[in-house]
């Protein structure tokens, strides 16, 4: 035999050097889930390891995560159902709880990449990410509750904002309002190719906010569709978006490599709340090696092409790599 690609792989030293993929703790961005209150930390069922925070318990765990080398964090607010409406208002209310948070995460920690999420499902009676009527999910009309939500997490420090509602227009829409607001250096992380996913469900557990009725397949993409995540992408890069996001990560690895192959702008990938649980899950049953488990599912969003990794994973990749 001429050739033995055996060879590159007989030691640790050489299998060293000749791996094509490393993680870092410098991919990450730590979702996190925020609650009003004081000295609460209230675990998520779902999601063994994750918690729903008071703002002051949150500000000491993003300081560990801060010292394991944790530079960005996304800040998701749950809301009790008698804050809710049709509008979503409280997401853009002056003295609601998450954009106090937002201030103050700031104000503590001036280094961090600070993200907030943009759509109206955590505050929307409805539990949809767009304006409901009559069993509609009203585009241009939410476009301006985005305006408006967008506004408010800008002025209250937010770094990067994540519109993930996939209303049509949004990133120009928020852009223009941002701009015109004179928070040009405001980032956009689009979540560009967001599909109807299954793997959601342990985080509408977390925030209480699954729809009330019906799915989000108006919205959402398709499964089943990869050309169609192109469309998009085009879209959000004309809009002015600053980074792509692709999401779920694990279910849609091929639309990863797609936009990574097709866009000069980074690629981030949200490796979301049921692909962590099915992890943990199966580790708590001693079905699999949780932890191998981890690090493998975490380097093949890397491989495919993914720069930035959003996960619930962050923090336990962090401990590991110290
Ligand atoms: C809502 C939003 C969702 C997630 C992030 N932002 C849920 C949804 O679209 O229903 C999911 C994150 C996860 O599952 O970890 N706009």
């Amino acid at each position: 035999m001429q050739r033995r690609p055996r060879r590159n792989r007989k030691t640790q030293a050489i299998r060293n050097m000749v791996e094509e993929t490393r993680l870092s703790v410098k991919d990450f961005i730590f979702p996190m889930f925020l609650i009003d209150g004081v000295n609460q930390k209230i675990p998520v069922a779902s999601m063994p390891g994750i918690y729903r925070y008071s703002l002051d318990l949150m500000l000491y765990e993003i300081e560990e995560c801060v010292n394991l080398g944790i530079m960005a964090f996304d800040i998701f607010p749950a809301y009790p159902e008698n804050k809710k409406d049709k509008y979503a208002k409280e997401s853009y209310n002056p003295d609601t709880f998450y954009l106090k948070a937002i201030f103050t995460i700031k104000q503590k920690f001036p280094e961090i990449a600070l993200m907030t999420d943009v759509a109206m499902d955590p505050y929307s009676s409805d539990g949809h990410d767009g304006l409901v009527e009559e069993g509609k999910i009203l585009n241009d009309e939410t476009l301006d509750i985005l305006g408006k939500m967008s506004l408010a997490q800008a002025q209250a420090g937010a770094d990067i904002l994540g519109p993930s509602d996939m209303m049509d227009g949004r990133v120009g829409y928020i852009r223009e309002v941002l701009d015109s607001n004179g928070y040009t250096d405001v980032s956009i992380m689009s979540y560009t190719a967001k599909y109807a996913s299954a793997f959601y469900g342990p985080f509408r557990d977390a925030l209480d906010s699954a729809p009330k009725h019906g799915d989000k397949k108006t919205y959402q993409m398709d499964p089943a569709n990869y050309n169609e995540a192109l469309i998009e992408a085009d879209l959000d890069t004309e809009e002015g978006a600053d980074f792509l996001m692709v999401k779920p990560a694990l279910a849609y690895l091929d639309v990863i490599r797609l936009l990574r192959d097709n866009s000069n702008l980074p690629i981030a990938a949200y490796n979301v709340s049921g692909e962590y649980a099915m992890v943990k899950a199966s580790a708590e049953r001693g079905w699999i090696d949780g932890e191998r488990a981890m690090l493998e599912s975490l380097l093949s969003i890397k491989r495919a092409g993914a720069n930035i990794i959003l996960s619930y994973f962050a923090k336990e990749f962090a401990m590991l790599n110290r």
